[in-house]
């Protein structure tokens, strides 16, 4: 049996929001095994420790998990809050999803757009995240010019950039867009497709992901926000 930190457990079993649930916990409403509980993080072991809250029975139920597809505009961040006050993605969910432990599994630069995943689920953004699993992330991209054969070639060979060699990346001219591309590449390094291009003497004037895996974002509008449904997680995590 795993144990779960307190905060979690009662968010989860649906006392409230986390919010709520650590003013309960401060006002010393909450007791784990007759005691009033005094920290967020003690483990507490489901069906073993007995929770109250007001005096009541609190069940932990497991949260379901929860996958959403994001298209995130530019001027957005796509972490879980930012000190300088900037708008991250939760910003961007409606109210009744953003007590629900959701975080990006992924990263798009703050000047970047396109599909992002959200969830709650750890195992799901370590497949996701981890390198070993090599998700293919497709880009469309366009530069401060028309890329020259050898410079192509140089990417879809793997070039040398400051943390190590790229895998082979797949390169295509878009055939209705002056100077950009479909960039398909295999990890997740930070500004990776801006790296790589800037090491062939270019500008990245606008980045857009447009795939993971083979889930496709599709035509969800910029801004837009959709559940995932089983299939397409599943999609997700094939290459
Ligand atoms: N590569 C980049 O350089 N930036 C991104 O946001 C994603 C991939």
């Amino acid at each position: 049996m795993e144990s779960v930190p307190l905060l979690k457990y009662l968010v989860g079993a649906g006392i409230g929001a986390r919010r709520q649930v650590v003013s309960a916990i401060k006002q010393g409403r909450v007791s784990v095994n007759g005691k009033t509980a005094e920290g967020y993080t003690m483990p507490v072991f489901p069906g073993l420790d007995e929770v109250t809250c007001d005096g009541k029975a609190v069940k932990f139920k497991q949260p379901e998990m929860l996958v959403l597809m994001v298209n995130k505009p530019i001027n957005v961040l796509s972490t879980t809050r930012d000190d300088r006050g900037r708008k991250t993605v939760i910003d961007m969910l409606p109210e009744s999803y953003r007590s629900l432990g959701l975080y990006p599994a992924g990263r798009l630069d703050y000047d970047s757009t396109g599909l992002l995943i959200l969830t709650n689920d750890g195992n799901l953004t370590y497949r996701l995240t981890h390198p070993r699993f090599e998700h293919e992330k497709e880009y469309v991209v366009t530069i401060n010019g028309k890329l020259a054969a050898p410079d192509i070639a140089k990417l879809e060979k793997g070039m040398l950039l400051e943390d190590g060699m790229t895998y082979p990346a797949i390169v295509k001219e878009a055939p209705d867009a002056a100077y950009t591309y479909s960039i398909t590449i295999h990890e997740g390094r930070h500004r990776q497709v801006k790296r790589m291009v800037a090491g062939l003497g270019y500008e990245v004037r606008a980045l857009k992901r447009i795939r993971i895996g083979r889930l496709l974002l599709g035509n969800l509008e910029e801004g837009g926000i959709r559940k995932l449904s089983s299939r397409e997680i599943a999609l997700l995590l094939q290459n």
